[in-house]
C-alpha cells in the first residue's frame, strides 16, 4: 500500500553514473564536462533525466568524481522545469568507486521510499521505454521476484560490452552476465540502464567501496535467478565518442518533439519563409539565423545564436551555440563547437571536430581534423590529424 501511494505521488529515485571527464569526447570536453555537452541542443544528461521525470522520478543523484559546480549551474534550471531534484554525490577523484560503489554511497537517498530505483550509465541514449521497463520489472513471477532488470540491446561487436545471456522463451531471467567477454558468448548486451530493488543492498552486495556492478553484482544476482533482461526494441547508442555522438544525434532527433518531423511544420514553414531547404530530420534553435539558399539536413542540429550563411550545406552534423558556418561552406559528418567559425567555401568532413572558439579560414579543407580550443586554422588538413 505504501509503495502504491508512493508511486502515485511519484517518489522514485534514480542514479546516473557520471564518472570522469569524458576524455574520448575530446576536444569538446576540454572546455565542457561531457554530461553537459549539448546533444540535440540539450545537455546530454537531460535526455535521460527527462525520460526519468516522465515516469515519476523526482530525484536524480549524479555520481561524479570531480567538482560539480559547473554541472550544477547548467542542469539546475532544467531540473526545476521538470520538477526533478538533482543531487550530487561526489567521490574522491583519486579513489573513484567504479560502477557499483557510487550506488552504495547513495544508498540512503535511493532507498528512502522503499521503491525500486533506476541506475543509468551517463554515456548512453535510447528510445527510453522506461514505463515498459517498470511494468516488466514489476510483473516478474512471484517465485522469482526481480531484484534487478537490465535493458538489453543487440550489437555486432559484443566484446566491448557486458554480455547478457537470458531466456526469451521462459521468463527472461538472466542466466549469465559476462563483462567484456574474451570469447563470443552472445550478442545481447547490457545497454547500461537498470532498475534495482532496495534489497540489492542486503548483505553489503553493494557497498560504498570501489566495486564493479558488472563484475561483482550482476553475476551474483544472475546466480540467484533474480536478475532479468528486458529487450530494447527502439534504437540505442553510446554517445561517448565523436563518431557515435554524430550517429546518436541522427537516431535521437526524430523522437524529439522540437524536431522538424514532429513540430507540425513549424521548421518547414520557417525554412520556406526564409528561403532555405530543410531535409528532415533537422533541429534549428529559434535564435539561430539561417540565410536563404542554405541546405540543412538530414541529421543536422543548429544551436542557439548560430549563423548559417547563404548556400551553406550542412548534413549529418551538429553546430553548437554561437558558431558560424559562412557562405558556401560544406559541413558533413562533423561537429562545429561553441563560437567556432567555418570560413566561406570551407570544406569540413569526415568526423572533423572543431572544439570551442576555433577559426577555420576561408576555403580551408578539413578532413577528420580534431582541432583544439581557440585555434586558428589557415591551411588545409588533408588527413585525419589532431591540430594543437
Ligand atoms: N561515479 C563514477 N565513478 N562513475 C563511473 C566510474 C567511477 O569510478 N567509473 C565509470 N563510471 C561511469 C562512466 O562515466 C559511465 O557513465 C558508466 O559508469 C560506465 O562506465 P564506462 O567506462 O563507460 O563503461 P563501458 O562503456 O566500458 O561499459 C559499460 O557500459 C556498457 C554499455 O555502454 C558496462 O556497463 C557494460 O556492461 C555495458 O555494456
Ligand atoms: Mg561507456
Amino acid at each position: 500500500m505504501k509503495n502504491k501511494k508512493a508511486r502515485e505521488r511519484g517518489t522514485m529515485k534514480a542514479l546516473i553514473l557520471v564518472g570522469g571527464y569524458g576524455t574520448r569526447l575530446r576536444p569538446l570536453t576540454l572546455t565542457c564536462p561531457k554530461p553537459i555537452v549539448p546533444l540535440c541542443n540539450k545537455p546530454m544528461l537531460m535526455h535521460q533525466i527527462s525520460a526519468m521525470a516522465a515516469v515519476g522520478v523526482t530525484e536524480v543523484v549524479l555520481a561524479v568524481s570531480y567538482q560539480p559546480e559547473v554541472l550544477e549551474a547548467e542542469l539546475k534550471p532544467y531540473g526545476d522545469k521538470l520538477g526533478v531534484k538533482i543531487t550530487f554525490s561526489r567521490e574522491d577523484p583519486d579513489h573513484p568507486l567504479g560502477t557499483a560503489g557510487p550506488i552504495g554511497l547513495a544508498k540512503d537517498i535511493l532507498c528512502e521510499g522503499g521503491e525500486p530505483f533506476f541506475v543509468f550509465n551517463s554515456d548512453v541514449i535510447c528510445s527510453f521505454p522506461l514505463k515498459q521497463m517498470l511494468d516488466f520489472h514489476r510483473s516478474r513471477p512471484a517465485e522469482r521476484r526481480a531484484q534487478g532488470t537490465i535493458l538489453v540491446t543487440k550489437v555486432t561487436d559484443p566484446s566491448k560490452f557486458g554480455v547478457v545471456i537470458y531466456h526469451p522463451e521462459t521468463d527472461y531471467h538472466i542466466e549469465r552476465f559476462v563483462e567484456k567477454p574474451k570469447e563470443f558468448v552472445g550478442d545481447r548486451i547490457n545497454a547500461g540502464m537498470y532498475i534495482l530493488e532496495p534489497s540489492v543492498f542486503d548483505g553489503d552486495l553493494i557497498a560504498p567501496r570501489r566495486m564493479s556492478i558488472e563484475r561483482e553484482v550482476f553475476p551474483v544476482l544472475a546466480a540467484r535467478g533474480t536478475l532479468y533482461a528486458m529487450p530494447l526494441e527502439g534504437f540505442w547508442a553510446d554517445v561517448g565518442q565523436p563518431r557515435d555522438f554524430v550517429k546518436g544525434t541522427g537516431l535521437l532527433l526524430p523522437q524529439l518533439p522540437e524536431c522538424d518531423v514532429n513540430d507540425h511544420d513549424a521548421t518547414k514553414t520557417r525554412a520556406a519563409a526564409e528561403g532555405w531547404t530543410c531535409v528532415s530530420p533537422v533541429l534549428v534553435d529559434p535564435s539561430a539565423t539561417v540565410a536563404a539558399g542554405a541546405v540543412l539536413g538530414p541529421n543536422t542540429v543548429i544551436g542557439p545564436n548560430c549563423t548559417v550563411g547563404a548556400t551553406a550545406r550542412i548534413k549529418n552534423s551538429t553546430v553548437m551555440r554561437g558558431a558560424a558556418v559562412l557562405d558556401g561552406a560544406y559541413v558533413a559528418d562533423s561537429i562545429v563547437g561553441w563560437r567556432s567559425r567555418v570560413g566561406r567555401w570551407a570544406h569540413v568532413v569526415n568526423m572533423t571536430v572543431l572544439a570551442e572558439n576555433v577559426k577555420l579560414a576561408d576555403e580551408v579543407y578539413a578532413n577528420g581534423a580534431l582541432v583544439l580550443p581557440h585555434k586558428d586554422v589557415s591551411v588545409s588538413v588533408p588527413e585525419p590529424t589532431i591540430i594543437m
